[in-house]
């Protein structure tokens, strides 16, 4: 008799059963979502050695889950207490895109919610909602040209003006018509390739909006719901400033939105919207990379930038945010100063499109090309075939 035979052996007698691991595990809440990790698809694998010791891999719902040591020793206590185990280790791995939308699908089982299709499973809507920390620093002024820039290459794009207090995107990308309805649906107006709505569609004149956080969420469900976008490559959405009910309200019906961080070179910018940024990892979103706006004034006079607004802060940010989620955060592109891009949001024109080289038209037209051209839903998706046996 081999010594494997007697250990296989040894384990049917005396070892722990993977049933009785199981159910220890069942006793683990995740701590954030208060249910049974094994209710919510977070045990990857279980494997028991013949002498009792038990290897339990765990997905993360994110990378850099601040959650991580917590959930390796209570999962490493629930196994411990098992008869026949001599010892646990555990090993963590993070869920695809697909497993924490079918999560989300599961956490929301059961409410009547209308849809949002962009966070249906399967849907290729690239989604990148537009924050930071500041007022000010181009938030608008880089949706729009991202949108404009994306649309003349040729793809499906559309922006919700999601600053319901300050919303300035129709203004900016040109569109002035009124948004229709069909049956339930609301049709978007579009300008320069872009559909677009805003809560400035729906309020008479220039009156302010004075709403509070459950109307926000109400408002922003209908644009993302029932307002009829179509088959979209990019939806842009272009928040307010800083960390408030929006953000919160994307997080929670656009989970797969990927947050896009705009700053000044400032320094003191930069850590407002690292701050900004950071919420991601609370709602568990994705930082798809840093845009420094406002960075150097071409000297009309010499080939010197001039630094306005002090340097750095796209990269200061960018690395904070790799630190906080444990991912490469990139610093996607810098936009310098450029007054036509003032003039070309002031008169509906955005300047990718009217001087689409000149140094921020250009700046922007590469940063849309990055996003633009990245392809989404294909990881963690079933492509329906099978692959051939490597050996
Ligand atoms: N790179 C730039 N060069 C010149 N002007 C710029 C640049 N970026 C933004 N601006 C101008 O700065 C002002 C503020 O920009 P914008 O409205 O896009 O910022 P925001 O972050 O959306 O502001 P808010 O927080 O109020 O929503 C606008 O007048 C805009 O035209
Ligand atoms: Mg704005």
């Amino acid at each position: 008799m081999t010594g494997r035979t007697i250990d296989r052996m040894a384990t049917e007698k005396y070892g722990p059963s993977e049933d009785a691991i199981r159910a220890a595990l069942a006793t683990v809440n995740d701590p954030e979502i208060h249910r049974p990790i094994t209710e919510l698809g977070m045990v990857k694998s279980v494997g028991i050695a013949a002498d009792g010791s038990v290897a339990v891999a765990v997905y993360l719902t994110v990378a850099g889950c601040p959650m991580r040591d917590r959930i390796t020793s209570m999962v490493t206590e629930a196994v411990e207490r098992v008869e026949g185990v001599t010892g646990v280790t555990v090993e963590l791995d993070v869920m695809s895109d697909e497993q924490r939308r079918e999560l989300a699908a599961s956490l929301r089982g059961g409410q009547t919610e209308r849809e949002v299709p962009f966070a249906k499973p399967g849907s290729l809507t690239r989604v990148y909602a537009v924050a930071s920390g500041k007022g000010g620093v181009g938030k608008s002024s880089v949706t729009v040209n991202l949108a404009a820039a994306m649309a003349a290459d040729g793809l499906k794009v559309g922006v919700v003006d999601a600053d319901i207090y300050g919303h300035s995107v129709p203004r900016m990308l040109g569109a002035d018509g009124r948004p229709t309805q069909v049956e339930n649906m609301i049709m978007p107006p579009s300008a320069n390739g872009v559909k677009v709505i805003s809560i400035g569609m729906f309020t008479p004149g220039n009156a302010p909006v004075v709403w509070r956080g459950p109307m926000l969420h109400r408002a922003l469900q209908q644009f993302l719901a029932d307002v009829y976008w179509g088959d979209l490559d990019v939806l842009l959405l272009d928040l307010p400033p800083g960390t408030g009910d929006i953000a919160i309200s994307v997080a929670q019906l656009v989970p797969n939105a990927e947050i896009l961080v705009v700053t000044t070179p400032q320094q003191a910018a930069a850590e407002v919207a690292e701050r900004a940024g950071s919420i991601a990892v609370q709602t568990h979103q994705k930082i798809v990379g840093v845009v420094e706006n406002m960075s150097g004034l071409p000297c009309p006079h010499c080939d010197e930038m001039v630094d306005v607004f002090g340097t750095g802060g796209g990269r200061l940010v960018a690395d904070g945010l790799s630190r906080t989620t444990g991912t490469t955060v990139p610093v996607l592109g810098s936009i310098p100063i450029d007054v036509r891009l003032r003039e070309g949001g002031d008169e509906g024109k955005p300047v990718v499109l009217s001087d689409p080289d000149s140094p921020a038209g250009s700046a922007l037209r590469a940063i849309a090309g990055k996003l633009g051209g990245r392809q989404r839903g294909l990881s963690g998706m079933s492509l329906g075939i099978t692959p051939r046996n490597k050996f």
